[in-house]
Order: structure tokens, then C-alpha cells, then sequence
């Protein structure tokens, strides 16, 4: 666990989590940090605690001890949000102390005691305060529904800093570098990537929500933005501001400059025209992506559609209806509320074809008002004819996706 001062009275906690599945559901190639955060005045914060796995309290225990804490001041646990990943030490905490009290929201007062038994719980609401001494005073803004119903954002005072929990977060490990100001070029790369990830797999589904709470930071005076996840800006933190109302847009239809291919082939078929699709792609100079389902995981496939303004859907019939791994995805990407997106697919199919006709019910059960260049269906290989048509397509959605590019 890294220990860094933020500011006088100040300090992140951090660590990097690796070999998890997130959520239970999304492979993490590259990990994610879990920060934590205290402010000392002359009583003791922390905001957002870590996960409550075997350990990972203790080594709390022994950072906050090596920063000059003793655990056992902790007067108060500010719980933004109450999902374990920012609370799940709390029990654990409970068996080495037993007079704190928990800071959170009336949403979040009901979970801490259904999932951890806890009673001594202040309620706040918007604007409240709690004055630490020593010049630090926390105050209280709900952000509902910024992931769960109970969510907040905790700003302090004297230092303008935001802590805004899962808003403006990221996936990734940190590594040395854990303030804007000090992250390479690379690292501003990685975190955008991996920002998008989370964004996508964690937050997009509660995009009017996230576009509430980007509008709340910007009534606080903010010098500092400190996530849950990822890193801190203290040079810069409009940048991530920005970037998120960036993402915001990519969930409903805008993208990058980019094409995302999601494909599948049994036997080769639609295969055949995948490869054409991208000697066109090449030979208009357009990037893209490439995902090959089932092999591609969820996490990687939600962000690549997410963030792409073209999206092509390479996929045969099966059983009278879409290529189950290719339905699979377009459906995790309806719950996620990826809308408006700009589409093109075709397919190959053997008899009677039915992969269309799915197709559109995915469309319609999830509500995602996704634009559609006219399919192509061939019947087995694509023969040439087939392949110029699928070339017009692909010709279509380049020229159309400009209209949606948001860089
Ligand atoms: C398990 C299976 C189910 C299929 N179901 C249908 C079907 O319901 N209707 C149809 O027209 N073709 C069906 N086909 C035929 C495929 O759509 C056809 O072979 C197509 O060329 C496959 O393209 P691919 O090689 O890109 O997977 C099925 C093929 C397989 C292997
Ligand atoms: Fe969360
Ligand atoms: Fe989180």
C-alpha cells in the first residue's frame, strides 16, 4: 500500500488489486487501485476504506500507522458509497474499535447496517458539515445513483479537495505516478483507456445520473479531484472533468475516430468478409478494433463498441437467430445503455437466415436507438457481389460516422 500526502493533514492510502474478477463479472487486465483516504484536524477521518479481503485491513492498519495514525483515533469512516470495494473492511475495523462513527448518507445509513450490522451512523445531507479542527471541514453533497442510489461526494474545505468516490474514476494499477502532474505522456494514454473501461463496464448504465453529478462538482470550487480509483489531479483535475463528460456522450452514440468490428464465424463464412472489411478499412486509413466473440472478454468488448463512433457487426445465423456470443454481447451492451450508436452488420447464413430478425429485437427490448446502415446477408461464402455490397456498407457507415466523431 503507497502512502502519499495530498496536503498538510492530508494523505492517500493506495493499492493496486490484481486477479479479480470486478464485480464478480469484469476481467481486470490491468488491475485497479483502491484509494483511501484521511484528513486530520484534531479528530480523524477516513474516506472510503478497502475491500475486506483476508489482510488487506491490517496492512490499512500498518500504513496508517507508518503515516503517523493510530487506527485507533479513527473517529469517523466517511462511507460515499457502500459498495464493499470502498467499505469492506468496516467489520473487520469494528473488532479493534468500538466507538467511531459512520458518515454517510440516509441510502447508504440502510445498507452499512444491513451488510455490516452497523448502528452508530451520522446522517447527511446535502450541504451538511462535519468540522475536523484545525481548519478542516468536510462537507456533503449526494450523487445518487453515481453507480449505487446511495452515493456522495465528500469536498473539503480549506484545500478544495473533491474525494468523489466511483465518480471520475479509473481502472489500472498505479504505479509510481500517482498524481496527474506526474504521469508520463504513457500513463495519461493508459489511464484515458482504462478510464473508458470503467466508465463503460461500471458507470454507463447510470449516464443521466453521472451527467447530474458532473454538474454538481462544478458548482464546488475544486483544486483537487481525489477518485476511489485511480489517479489524483491536483494540477489539472478539469481534465477529468471533461473527460467524463466525454464518455458520457460516447454512451450515447459519439465516439472516437474509430471503428469497433464485432465479429463471429462457425466455419468461415462471415470470416471471409470480415477480411475484406478490413482491406477497406486499411485502405481508407480508418483505425479499428477488432473482436472476435467468444473469445473476446466482456470487459474488453463493452469498452471498445463504447467508445467507438463505428461499429460493425460481423455475425451468421445460428439456430434461427444471431450468433449466441454475438447476441450475448450486443445484449450486455443494451443493459449498460450504450445507445445511438451508428451500426452496420452482415452475416452469413445457410437456409432461411433469422440472424437480422434477432438482431433487431436486441435493439428493441434494450431501447438502444442504434442507427443502421442496411444489412448485408449472403447465402454460405460471400461471392464477389456480396463482398461489394458489404464494401458500399462499410463506405456508408465511414462517411455517416463523422457526424458522431467526438474526440
Ligand atoms: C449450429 C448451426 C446452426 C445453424 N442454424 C441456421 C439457421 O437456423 N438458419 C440458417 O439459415 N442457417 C443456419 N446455419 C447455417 C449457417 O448460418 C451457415 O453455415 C453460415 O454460412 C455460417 O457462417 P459462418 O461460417 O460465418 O459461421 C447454422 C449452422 C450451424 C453450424
Ligand atoms: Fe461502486
Ligand atoms: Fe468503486
Amino acid at each position: 500500500m503507497k502512502k502519499l500526502k495530498i496536503a498538510d493533514g492530508i494523505h492517500l492510502l493506495t493499492m493496486n488489486v490484481e486477479d479479480m474478477l470486478f464485480e464478480g463479472i469484469w476481467e481486470i487486465a490491468n488491475g485497479v487501485t483502491l484509494n483511501s483516504y484521511i484528513v486530520q484536524g484534531e479528530k480523524t477521518a477516513i474516506i472510503d476504506g478497502v475491500i475486506g479481503w483476508d489482510g488487506v485491513p491490517e496492512t490499512l492498519y500498518r500504513s496508517l500507522a507508518e503515516i503517523g495514525v493510530d487506527p485507533q483515533k479513527i473517529d469517523y469512516l466517511v462511507v460515499n458509497h457502500m459498495e464493499p470495494d470502498h467499505s469492506g473492511w468496516m467489520a473487520n475495523f469494528r473488532k479493534i474499535k468500538d466507538d467511531f462513527t459512520v458518515i454517510c448518507r440516509e441510502k447508504a445509513a440502510k445498507l452499512v447496517s444491513s451488510f455490516y450490522g452497523e448502528t452508530g451512523i451520522r446522517i447527511m445531507k446535502e450541504g451538511d458539515t462535519l468540522d475536523l479542527g484545525k481548519g478542516k471541514v468536510l462537507s456533503f453533497h449526494p450523487v445518487p445513483n453515481v453507480h449505487w442510489p446511495d452515493t456522495m461526494y465528500t469536498y473539503e474545505r480549506s484545500t478544495g479537495t473533491l474525494f468523489s468516490c466511483d465518480m471520475f474514476g479509473a481502472f489500472g494499477r498505479m504505479g509510481e505516478h500517482c498524481f496527474d502532474d506526474e504521469l508520463t505522456p504513457e500513463e495519461v494514454a493508459f489511464f484515458e483507456a482504462e478510464g473508458i473501461r470503467y466508465y463503460s463496464n461500471v458507470m454507463a448504465t447510470f449516464t443521466t445520473s453521472l451527467r447530474k453529478a458532473i454538474e454538481k462538482a462544478k458548482t464546488l470550487e475544486i483544486k483537487t479531484i481525489a477518485p476511489g480509483h485511480g489517479p489524483v489531479y491536483r494540477q489539472n483535475p478539469q481534465k477529468i472533468i471533461d473527460d467524463y463528460s466525454r464518455f458520457s456522450r460516447y454512451a450515447e452514440g459519439a465516439g472516437k475516430n474509430e471503428v469497433t468490428i464485432l465479429w463471429g464465424s462457425m466455419y468461415g463464412m462471415t470470416a471471409k468478409a470480415v477480411a475484406h472489411v478490413e482491406a477497406v478499412l486499411q485502405r481508407k486509413g480508418v483505425k479499428y478494433n477488432k473482436l472476435e466473440m467468444p473469445l473476446a472478454g466482456d470487459s474488453e468488448v463493452v469498452a471498445a463498441v463504447f467508445k467507438a463512433a463505428g461499429i460493425i457487426i460481423a455475425a451468421p445465423t445460428y439456430e434461427y437467430k444471431l450468433f449466441p456470443p454475438v447476441a450475448a454481447a450486443l445484449d450486455e451492451l443494451g443493459r449498460k445503455r450504450i445507445t445511438g450508436k451508428l451500426a452496420f452488420r452482415f452475416g452469413s447464413y445457410g437456409w432461411s437466415g433469422g440472424a437480422e430478425k434477432e438482431l433487431k429485437e436486441i435493439m428493441e427490448r434494450n431501447n438502444m436507438k442504434w442507427e443502421f446502415i442496411e444489412s448485408v446477408e449472403f447465402e454460405g461464402a460471400p461471392k464477389k457481389e456480396d463482398l461489394m455490397k458489404v464494401e458500399a456498407g462499410v463506405l456508408q457507415l465511414i462517411e455517416k460516422m463523422k457526424e458522431k466523431v467526438v474526440e
